[in-house]
C-alpha cells in the first residue's frame, strides 16, 4: 500500500497518492502542539483531520503524550495507524469517523489540533495533486471548519487548548468571529497570506458577564508570526 515516504521533524511518514501529501510547514502546528503540551492539564491528545498522521504524531512524540486520531477516509487511518507503528508508538488510538462522531460520550481532551479542508470549492481545481476530499472546504471554505469548532467547543477540557490549521490570517479572523460561546481566539502563528495556525482556548467557567472578544494577536509590522518558530520554509 505504501507508496512514499517523507522526513518529518525526525519521523519517517508514509503516504500515497489517495491522501494529502504531508506538507512541511505543518511542523509549525506539531511543534506549536508540543509546546503548549507542557502547559495544559494532563490527559491524551486528539488529532481531528489526521489524515497520514504526522503532525499529531509529531506533537504526541514530543510531547510523550497518548494521541487519539480522527479521519473519515479509512485510507487516511490505515496510514496514520502505520505511521503511529512505525514511530513505535503503542499509545495511538486511531478512529475512522467523521469530525461530527470523533469524540466518545463525555470526552475532554487537553490538547486538540486540527487540519480540515479550508479551501473555497471554486479553488481546489487549482490543486489537482490534492484528493478533493482533503482539502474542499465547500463555498466559503469553512463548512468543515464550523463541524469542527461544535467539536472543540464540545471536546476541549478547562484550561485546555486547540490548534486548528487554516488559510492566512484572513481566514483565522474570519473563524474567530464565528467561535461558539465557549472559546476564545488566541494567536496566529502565520507563514504566508495562505497558511496558518490559529490558537483557540476554552474559556474559564464564570457565573459573571462574558468578556470581550480579543483581537487575534498580531505579529510586530513586517514579521511573520512563524519567525518566532525555527523551520525550513519554502515546501509544501
Ligand atoms: C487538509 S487534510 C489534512 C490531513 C493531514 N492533517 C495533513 O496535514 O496532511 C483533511 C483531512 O480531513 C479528512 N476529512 C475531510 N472531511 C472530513 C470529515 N467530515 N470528518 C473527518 N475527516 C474528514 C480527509 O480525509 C483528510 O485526511
Amino acid at each position: 500500500m505504501i507508496a512514499r515516504t517523507i522526513p518529518f521533524d525526525g519521523l519517517t511518514i508514509a503516504y500515497d497518492d489517495r491522501v494529502l501529501a504531508p506538507r512541511p510547514w505543518t511542523v509549525v502546528q506539531s511543534r506549536w502542539g508540543a509546546e503548549l503540551a507542557e502547559r495544559v492539564p494532563p490527559g491524551p491528545i486528539l488529532e481531528l483531520f489526521a489524515g497520514a498522521g504526522h503532525i499529531g504524531l509529531d506533537a504526541a512524540v514530543r510531547a510523550g503524550r497518548p494521541l487519539v486520531q480522527v479521519d473519515a477516509d479509512p485510507v487516511a487511518c490505515e496510514l496514520a495507524a502505520y505511521n503511529a507503528a512505525a514511530a513505535s508508538r503503542r499509545t495511538v488510538e486511531v478512529r475512522c469517523r467523521p469530525v461530527d462522531r470523533a469524540l466518545d460520550p463525555g470526552e475532554r481532551f487537553p490538547l486538540i489540533l486540527a487540519d480540515p479542508p479550508y479551501l473555497t470549492a471554486a479553488e481546489v481545481d487549482r490543486y489537482p495533486d490534492d484528493p478533493r476530499h482533503a482539502v474542499d472546504g465547500g463555498p466559503d471554505g469553512l463548512a468543515v471548519v464550523r463541524p469542527c469548532l461544535q467539536v472543540i467547543d464540545e471536546g476541549l477540557a478547562p484550561g485546555g487548548v486547540a490548534l486548528l490549521q487554516l488559510r492566512g490570517r484572513a481566514q483565522a479572523e474570519a473563524v474567530a468571529a464565528e467561535l461558539p460561546g465557549g472559546l476564545r481566539a488566541g494567536a496566529v502563528r502565520e507563514v504566508d497570506d495562505e497558511r496558518a495556525v490559529l490558537r483557540v482556548d476554552r474559556l474559564p467557567v464564570s457565573s459573571g458577564p462574558r468578556p470581550p472578544v480579543s483581537p487575534l494577536a498580531r505579529p510586530a509590522a513586517g514579521r511573520r508570526a512563524v519567525d518566532e518558530v525555527s523551520m525550513p520554509l519554502g515546501v509544501g
